[in-house]
């Protein structure tokens, strides 16, 4: 059985792909998620996107090794569960056995920046790596750790939530439990609420207009091209999230001494600036000798780095890394 698919689940958006086992990409298939869906039409939603890459590539499900779903959040790969999404307000929701049933292939959950931590590994310009780790800035925040050449898995597949380290024990108080986490300052979900926040106070922008006096229209993605643009409220804010990424960004450079540090996720498209900043902070701050020594970089792979790792399960070498 030659292909694998990958599925990439994520707070705005689902991306499915067929991949072979050198990480070539031969059909993809994109939909949107919206929070107030029910689990079920997403995952209605999911099992149609695997239907459309089938039959668009023409490749038949006898020639598929399974399915494997890079998600956010908390899963179960023992049951194959979701536990606990934020970003998609899922609990408990058994997204395996159903796709399971509906194709009749084994399905395999990852989390989402585990998945691309192993891509990234496995097809990145990073590639053999022993240590690196893979950060996303998208809706929320999380970390996939590749530390001695091993995906840190911790015994529950959750290791990594990077988004849910504390910067602020008093700060306010997070979906997970903790409080002032990372998450909470630097993430698409936290740029958009500070620009409504700022807006509805009066501060002085070029976001309002734009879209059409519109508070509910302004996400992650309208304040970083307008801080491209050089909107000036729009700076400040994607500033702001650099320099908690930093501090961020400095703990985990003193807890693992990473070699690269791979950023990715959709606030980084447009997040020279935040990056700009949190090198700032990890110069000033970090352990001199290892911040020299971790060398950040961009995504070369981009979006489809879910996809790939998710189906990248699927293949030994690749499998060594996820399983050990
Ligand atoms: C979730 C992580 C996920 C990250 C990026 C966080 O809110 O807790 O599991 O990796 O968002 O999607
Ligand atoms: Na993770
Ligand atoms: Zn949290």
């Amino acid at each position: 059985k030659p292909y694998a698919i990958g599925i990439d689940l994520g707070g705005t958006k689902i991306i499915a792909a067929i991949v072979d086992e050198h990480g070539n990409i031969l059909r993809q298939a994109n939909a949107a998620t919206q929070t107030e869906e029910a689990a079920q039409a997403v995952i209605g939603r999911i099992g149609d996107l695997v239907q459309t890459v089938l039959d668009e590539s023409g490749i038949n499900l006898s020639r598929i090794r399974g399915i494997g779903i890079a998600t956010a959040g908390i899963i179960d790969t023992q049951r194959q569960m979701v536990i606990f999404a934020s970003n998609l307000n899922w609990s408990d929701v058994p997204i395996g056995a159903i796709l399971q049933e509906r194709f009749g292939v084994a399905v395999q959950l990852i989390n989402d920046a585990n998945a691309a931590a192993v891509a990234e590994w496995a097809f990145g310009s990073a590639r053999g790596t022993k240590d690196l780790i893979y950060v996303t800035v998208s809706t929320g925040v999380g970390a996939g750790i590749i530390s001695g050449g091993r995906l840190i898995t911790g015994v529950g597949d959750s290791a990594g939530e990077f988004g849910h380290i504390s910067l602020d024990p008093e700060g306010p108080l997070c979906v997970c439990g903790n409080r002032g986490c990372l998450e909470n300052y630097t993430s698409g979900l936290a740029l958009a609420s500070r620009a409504r926040e700022q807006l509805l106070q009066g501060a002085t922008s070029s976001l309002l207009v734009e879209n059409g006096n519109d508070l509910s229209r302004i996400t992650a993605k309208e304040v970083g091209e307008a801080a491209v643009r050089g909107d000036l409220l729009s700076m400040t804010l994607m500033k702001e999230a650099g320099y908690y990424l930093g501090v961020g960004l400095t703990n985990l450079i003193h807890l693992f001494n990473p070699q690269v540090i791979v950023m990715g996720g959709g606030v980084m498209k447009n997040g020279q600036l935040l990056l700009a900043e949190a090198k700032n902070v990890i110069r000033e701050r970090s352990i001199s000798r290892m911040a020299n020594q971790a060398s950040i970089q961009l995504t070369t792979i981009g979006a489809e780095a879910g996809v790939l790792g998710a189906a990248g399960m699927y293949y030994p070498s690749e499998r060594e890394m996820v399983e050990v």
